[in-house]
């Protein structure tokens, strides 16, 4: 019954922490649900119990019963100070990580998260995670108000600029997890999405090796289309000629770019790569310079792979 219903209401528990907090919740749903049914069941006997028989019929007039008011206050209260412990209790295993945890950096911008782990090998919008062993992120955004949201963990905390905000976990369900932006951030806010993948002790340190060698056995151009979404190009640029918060890259490469200065320049292979590394540097006329810089977060093949996939948008 109760695993049926879990799983209709709640999606799978990919954390201990997730236990106490489906646990906390299924507790006042199953509250709500007795007291539902004792008050309506009630409500329902009294009434036909107590209806009016005839015109000389009065129900007799009663002034107090103060055994009745200790009962209905009583049991209250004693309730919502037990939900009060109860909570506090798992609020407080959130709030406070374990002095062992790993730190991973969270660095939330419009439209992409980034990792940053121990060893100074960074991702975008793909964390790692080793199983069964806790996690802390250390977060902060670099523009708006971000928020960072794991439903299979029950996580979720606000991304502040200029604060750090912190959140913990470990990791109990291998495989890959959603993250979800649960803040309203601007034009692309519900693209900015994550992966969270929980991986076994050998594959956590082998991605950490080569840095999550993704893609190496895939051609340029396929590679580039796999990053152009995960790396969250495509939340700003479409490839079939549409406008986004940036231009499409349709028909880009190879063309004459008009500038916001009044020049033009030529769309070649250095152009498309230093407008991923150092986009401020030639702003496309009618476009605001709202791009992140990709400097030193992408590898050498993956910034290729880009290119090649933006040449292949004619
Ligand atoms: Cu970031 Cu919504």
């Amino acid at each position: 019954m109760r695993d049926w219903l879990r799983s209709i209401l709640l999606p799978a528990e990919g954390t201990s922490y997730a236990g106490s907090v489906d646990s906390l919740f299924f507790f006042l749903f199953y509250m709500g649900v007795f007291f539902f049914l004792l008050i309506a069941g009630l409500l329902t006997y009294f009434l036909i119990r107590y209806r009016r028989r005839g015109p000389d019929d009065r129900t007799p007039y009663i002034v107090k019963n103060h055994k009745l008011e200790v009962v209905w206050t009583l049991i209250p209260l004693s309730l919502v100070i037990f939900i009060f412990f109860w909570g506090f209790h798992t609020y407080m295993d959130a709030a406070v990580s374990p002095g062992d945890a790993m730190e991973i950096r969270v660095t939330a911008r419009k439209w992409v998260w980034e990792f940053e782990y121990p060893n100074g090998i960074r991702s975008l919008n793909e964390l790692h995670v080793p199983l069964n062993k806790p996690v802390k992120l250390l977060m902060t955004s670099e523009d708006v108000i971000h928020s960072f949201y794991v439903p299979t963990f029950r996580i979720k905390q606000d991304v502040l600029p200029n604060t750090y905000t912190q959140l913990w976990f470990t990791a109990k369900e291998p495989g890959m997890h959603r993250l979800f932006c649960a803040e309203y951030c601007g034009t692309s806010h519900s693209d900015m999405l994550g992966r969270i993948f929980v991986d076994d002790e050998k594959t956590y340190n082998e991605w950490l090796e080569t840095g999550g060698d993704e893609g190496k056995d895939m051609p340029l151009a396929e590679f580039g289309a796999m990053l152009f979404k995960s790396r969250g190009c495509n939340t700003c640029h479409t490839i079939d000629g549409t406008r986004g918060e940036g231009p499409s890259f349709r028909g880009v490469f190879g063309s004459q770019v008009k500038l916001q200065d009044g020049s033009t320049v030529l769309a070649d292979e250095n152009y498309i790569r230093e407008s991923i590394l150092r986009p401020q540097a030639k702003i496309v006329a009618g476009y605001q310079p709202i791009m992140p810089t990709f400097e030193g977060m992408l590898r050498e093949r993956e910034i290729n792979a880009l290119v090649e996939f933006i040449k292949a948008q004619r």
